[in-house]
């Protein structure tokens, strides 16, 4: 029997524990071990019922992600669910944390499930680019109907175990130890004679319902939504197939469809993704001993736009937090700003009113820097100038505690030179949150040239404590991922000039799958910040980067976006849907004229070569000079903190994707025609002529 499932007696009940750590996946071992497990308590003349538990912190989160793409190994999936239904003695999944995927779908080959109250349930493999593949669609429709079922699968999003009694999906819900819960129901199916109840046999919530209505209005829905997505349509269709085939033909319909995505490029590239957002949380070079400070309260300088949203994640995660502002006012309106922004989580309906109520329990407004003597960590958000900084780092260091961890949310100014500020720079590290910062999940960690081991270490855990993506970076202009959207926003204005209007740069990067072109992003955020870094850059670049014109011209006329109702597209009052501006089109010809350029027609392909050809030279710049430590952490930064689609899997896999001899080719030739700026990385250079890839450092 294999070490990862046990089996053994109590009493009438046979007790089948799955124990792999850390989730239990399904890999070759634990298939194996079921599928032996289930056949010798068939066999066993003394048992009456199988109770199947999971050890540590979850129930069977799902298949062995790390198995797919590799050569497939007996037994499968199916084959061990469909064993498990057939059983003729009663057979009970006991579930805590989450049965997510092929768990869920152990759990639906069961005869009965029953959840801890705080467990979770999904099939979450849409967003690894692949459909439920073991009955997940053919078993969840007949529990919880086809509307239901739809939902559950085309988003991939997990109910609560509440949700999941209501549904039908689990029996009983429990609270305390597993096994004990787990026999009390087996021992009662007993004494009331009980047997197998078999999902696959049930066809009554399949049966009154224009399912085939359900089926194509969801169609409609993902083709509006996401229409580039490989997998979402097939899943429509392998549930379609369990209310028009016959159980054995859907499972085999199912498995088609499933092969189908798991060979697909964006199953590839979302797995990519998943692993390498849980990679980028480990520092190389860190000790795994290295000691983290703990962090019971924090205090943020500065509440505007940043600020407030950086203590709102503090009090998100339980963490009181004080807010350090100029004045009264200051400080008054700072709480108000957070008050105000999870008021309209009430309004939409995710967060309750007495949630609210104790998250800002836990926000406090201060204006005197003797009150921060007491807290754990600080994270700077004043005005991005130099000199704030200066006097800010001076007053912490003079008031905080020995030990207390002093951060920035800087984004372009040098944490060396504001760790100097302080007697301790050891204790000083960037805390580079994205806006909204309550919202955006990305969290650049910028490791200083005297950042400590252990600061670092807290900063990550930190990261992790707000429930954000945590990537640690070094120091340089704009970090990682700011450095590398200046040269894609810059090339995307280029493309102005050469011909191009924002309605089709920002089509077809929506094509491509951002989930914003760069002009609509631009006037959201104002083009004001974009402006002001041309305008220092104009001053210490060397004459042949050249910088294009448009964004002064459009100043000039007052378009600095959605703020002032107009940039590059207008937005008519209190809207923010983005209007072709027809004061636009002569701007541009006046920019086009002005380089001596003859303006022409760009296709979409061009449009994404040079935009994202240009993130990726600065991306291999970025990996030469150790700023990031992996290309998959810039892969990371781009998908949380820019919307990159993740089924592309990241700018730098979606290079090796191409073929880096290819990539450096055009870069090449870009060079050749756009001057400085596209100067190769020779690392890119050395790679594509090596013929090895990002993925191969
Ligand atoms: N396979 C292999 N490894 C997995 C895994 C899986 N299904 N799920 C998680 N892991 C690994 C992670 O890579 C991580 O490894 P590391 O420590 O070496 O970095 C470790 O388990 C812990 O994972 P998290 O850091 O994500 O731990 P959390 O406690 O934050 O979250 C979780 C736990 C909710 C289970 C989360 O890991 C998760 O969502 N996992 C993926 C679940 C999933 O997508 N299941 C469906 C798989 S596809 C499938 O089942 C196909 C089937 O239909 C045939
Ligand atoms: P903001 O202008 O909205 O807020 C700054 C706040 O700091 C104001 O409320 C001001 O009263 C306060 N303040 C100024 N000097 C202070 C002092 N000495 N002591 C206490 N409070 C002081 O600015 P925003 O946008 O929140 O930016 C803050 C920092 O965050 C900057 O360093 C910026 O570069 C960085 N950042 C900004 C992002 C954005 O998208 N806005 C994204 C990531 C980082």
């Amino acid at each position: 029997m294999s070490e990862v499932v046990t089996l053994e007696r109590q009493g009438a009940v046979a007790v089948i524990t799955v124990n792999n750590p850390p989730v239990n996946a399904l890999g070759v071992a634990v298939r194996d071990g079921l599928q032996k497990s289930f056949s010798a308590a068939e066999a066993d003349a003394e048992v009456k019922a199988i109770v199947l538990v999971c050890e540590g912190n979850t129930f069977i989160a799902g298949a062995d992600i790390k198995e797919f793409g590799k050569p497939p190994q007996s037994p499968s999936l199916p084959e061990v669910v469909n064993g498990i239904e057939a059983g003729s003695k009663p057979s009970i999944a006991v579930i805590h944390g989450t049965a997510l995927g092929g768990g869920l779908e152990v759990a639906l080959s069961c005869h009965y499930r029953i959840a801890r109250k705080d467990a979770k349930v999904g099939l979450p493999e849409v967003k690894l680019g692949l459909l439920p593949g073991a009955g997940g669609t053919q078993r969840l429709p007949r529990v919880v109907g086809v509307e239901k079922a739809l939902d559950m699968i085309v988003s991939g999003n997990p109910i609560a175990a509440t949700e999941a009694e209501q549904l039908g999906v689990v029996d009983e819900l429990f609270e305390g130890e597993l096994l004990a819960a787990g026999l009390a129901f087996a021992e009662k199916l007993i004494a009331e004679g009980k047997g197998p109840r078999r999902t696959g046999e049930r066809t009554d919530k399949l049966e009154g319902v224009d399912n085939a209505a359900l089926v194509a209005a969801k169609r409609a829905e993902i083709e509006k939504k996401t229409p580039g997505l490989f997998s979402p349509q097939r899943c429509v269709s392998a549930v379609e197939a369990s209310f028009t085939l016959p159980l054995e033909e859907g499972l085999k319909r199912e498995r088609e469809l499933f092969g189908e995505c798991l060979v697909s490029p964006q199953r590839a590239a979302l797995v990519h993704a998943f692993f390498t957002e849980r990679q980028a949380s480990k520092v190389d070079g860190l000790p795994k001993d290295t000691p983290v400070r703990d962090i019971k309260s924090a205090g943020v300088i500065g509440g505007g736009t940043m600020g407030v949203g950086i203590a709102m994640c503090f009090a998100n995660a339980g963490i009181p937090v004080k807010i350090l502002e100029i004045s009264e006012e200051a400080r008054d309106k700072a709480i108000q700003r957070a008050r105000d922004t999870y008021g309209m989580s009430v309004k939409r309906g995710s967060l309750t009113e007495a949630a609210l109520e104790k998250r800002m329990l836990l926000i406090s407004g201060i204006t005197d820097y003797a009150d921060l003597s007491d807290v754990d960590v600080v994270v700077e958000a004043v005005f991005e100038e130099m000199g704030v900084k200066q006097k800010v780092f001076e007053a912490l260091d003079a008031h905080c505690k020995p030990g207390a961890i002093l951060a920035s949310n800087t984004s372009s100014l040098d944490l060396n030179q504001i760790a100097r500020f302080t007697k301790r720079p050891e204790d000083v590290v960037g805390l580079h949150f994205f806006s909204p910062a309550n919202v955006m999940r990305l969290l650049e960690v910028v490791r200083g040239e005297k950042t400590s081991d252990e600061v670092l270490a807290t900063a990550m855990a930190i990261g992790k404590k707000l429930k954000k993506v945590a990537v640690p970076v070094g120091v340089c202009d704009g970090f990682v991922g700011n450095r590398m959207v200046f040269q894609y926003g810059r090339e995307a204005e280029f493309l102005l000039e050469e011909g191009a209007t924002p309605e089709q740069v920002d089509a077809a990067l929506r094509k491509f799958g951002m989930a914003m072109g760069p002009f609509a992003m631009r006037d959201l955020s104002g083009l004001d910040i974009g402006l002001a870094i041309r305008t220092r850059q104009r001053q210490t670049l060397p004459a042949e980067y050249k910088l294009p014109t448009i964004l002064d011209k459009m100043a000039e006329a007052g378009m600095l976006g959605q703020k002032t109702g107009k940039g590059f597209y207008v937005y008519e009052k209190g809207s923010r849907t983005p209007l072709p501006n027809p004061e636009l089109p002569a701007i541009l010809q006046a920019a086009s004229k002005e380089q001596g350029m003859e303006r022409r027609e760009l296709s979409d392909e061009y449009i994404i070569e040079r935009t994202m050809y240009a993130l990726i030279n600065e991306g291999a710049k970025i990996l030469e000079e150790g700023i990031a430590q992996r290309a998959s952490d810039i892969d990371v930064i781009y998908i949380n903190g820019y919307g990159f689609p993740a089924h592309q899997g990241g700018p730098m896999f979606y290079a090796d994707a191409i073929g880096l001899d290819r990539v450096y080719a055009r870069i090449c030739e870009f060079h050749e025609q756009h001057g400085a700026w596209w100067k190769p990385a020779p690392l890119l250079e050395k790679l594509a002529k090596e013929g090895r890839k990002f993925a191969d450092l």
